[in-house]
């Protein structure tokens, strides 16, 4: 069974391809390399012993991607390329629309036409309203405060909206919490451009030494130690939750939304620490101002997964510290070295 993987090369899905690979699936992938590089799949490769077809395309390009589903024989597409950092998509809101509603839009017409059904697709905790209580279900009510998150709201909509149109179809709309971590080998991890915006990333690049401090967003919420509280999940983890939703796809028509998340709300402090200890290091951090637009938690209810895609989060906090210092260790330069 072959699953084309869009936005294969980034950081979940390059994670993703490998999870898939392992459990016997065939896997193609398409990348523009905007956010990205090859190398990530070539280590895929390289730590599977398996060839991944990989067609530098940008998913919008109608005439590219069909030429991709007519070669190959697609069961299933994971949908995660799109522009993902919140920041930018306030500053450059067309852009994100653009890319992220019309790369989805084009899809779903190019798996019309080549007679696939099935797609899962990345979602983020990013769609719940501020006003759910904790932990989130489904059911939450939802709406975003940054053109990112509503890219995230209207992918949703769209693809339920098409699967309603045809009744044989089938969508897992997965909403990611906090993805952090690498693949214990240390070849593969998350490789962001620039200054990271994200804390995981950030942390693992002060304890090298490529920045001076970490500064943590504000120690002033309504939290047990007044910082921000995130369900952080090991990407491998997530990566195995794509697995799940492929079999789930291929057995139920319709759309289904599930949250991908471990259940458990970590604060800032906590990962600090946490990092400090699994790793024997000393981070230099200090406390600034808060950031704008930060909640002050956000975790999920991951039982519906459990019930109904059989999947439950299992690597700990001490996984996740130690493969993303693993990963950094081997990379400090990502994967440019
Ligand atoms: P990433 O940037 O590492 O991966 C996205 C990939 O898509 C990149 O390789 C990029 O080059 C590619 N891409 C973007 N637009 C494209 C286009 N038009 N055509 C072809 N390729 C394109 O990001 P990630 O962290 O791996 O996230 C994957 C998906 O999960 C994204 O849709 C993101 O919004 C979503 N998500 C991520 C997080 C997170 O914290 N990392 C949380 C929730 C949801
Ligand atoms: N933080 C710091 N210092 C930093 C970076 C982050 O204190 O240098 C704090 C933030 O204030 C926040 C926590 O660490 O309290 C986590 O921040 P991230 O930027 O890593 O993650 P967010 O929860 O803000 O958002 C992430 C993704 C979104 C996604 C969301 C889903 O960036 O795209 O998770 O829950 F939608």
């Amino acid at each position: 069974m072959t699953i084309l993987v869009t936005g294969g090369a980034g950081y979940i899905g390059s994670h993703t391809c490998l999870a898939l690979l392992e459990q016997g699936y065939d896997v193609v992938a398409v990348d523009n390399f905007c956010n990205s590089s090859p190398e990530s799949l070539r280590r895929v490769e390289e730590l599977t012993g398996k060839k991944v077809p990989l067609y530098e395309l940008d998913v919008r390009d109608e005439a590219a991607l069909k030429a991709v589903f007519a070669r190959h024989d697609i069961s299933c597409v994971i949908h995660f390329a799109g522009l993902k950092a919140v920041g930018e998509s306030v500053q450059l809101p067309l852009n994100y629309y653009e890319n992220n509603l019309l790369s989805t839009m084009t899809l779903l017409r190019v798996m019309d036409g080549a007679g696939v059904k099935n797609i899962i697709f990345s979602s983020s905790a990013t769609v719940y309203s501020t006003e759910n209580t904790m932990p989130l279900t489904e059911t939450g009510r939802l709406g975003c405060s940054n053109p990112y998150g509503w890219t995230k709201f209207m992918c949703e909509e769209i693809i339920t909206d098409w699967v309603k149109a045809k009744a044989d179809w089938s969508a897992v709309l997965l909403r990611y919490f906090n993805p952090v971590g690498a693949h214990p080998s240390g070849r593969m991890g998350e490789a962001p451009n620039g200054i990271p915006n994200n804390l995981m990333p950030f942390i693992t690049q002060t304890a090298c030494g490529v920045r001076k401090e970490l500064v943590i967003f504000g120690d002033d919420y309504p939290t047990p130690d007044g910082t921000c509280v995130r369900d952080y999940i090991h990407v491998m983890d997530l990566a195995e939750g794509h697995v799940a939703a492929i079999e789930y796809a291929a057995k139920h028509k319709g759309t289904e939304v599930f949250n991908l998340g471990t259940g458990t709300g970590y604060s800032v402090l906590d990962m600090v620490k946490a990092f400090e200890e699994v790793n024997h290091l000393s981070l230099p951090h200090r406390i600034g101002p808060r950031r704008a637009g930060d909640i002050a938690q956000c975790y999920a209810n991951p039982s519906k997964s459990r019930e109904l895609l059989h999947w439950t989060a299992k690597r700990t906090l001490k996984d996740m510290c130690a493969d993303a210092w693993h990963w950094q260790q081997q990379n400090p330069r990502g994967y440019d070295a």
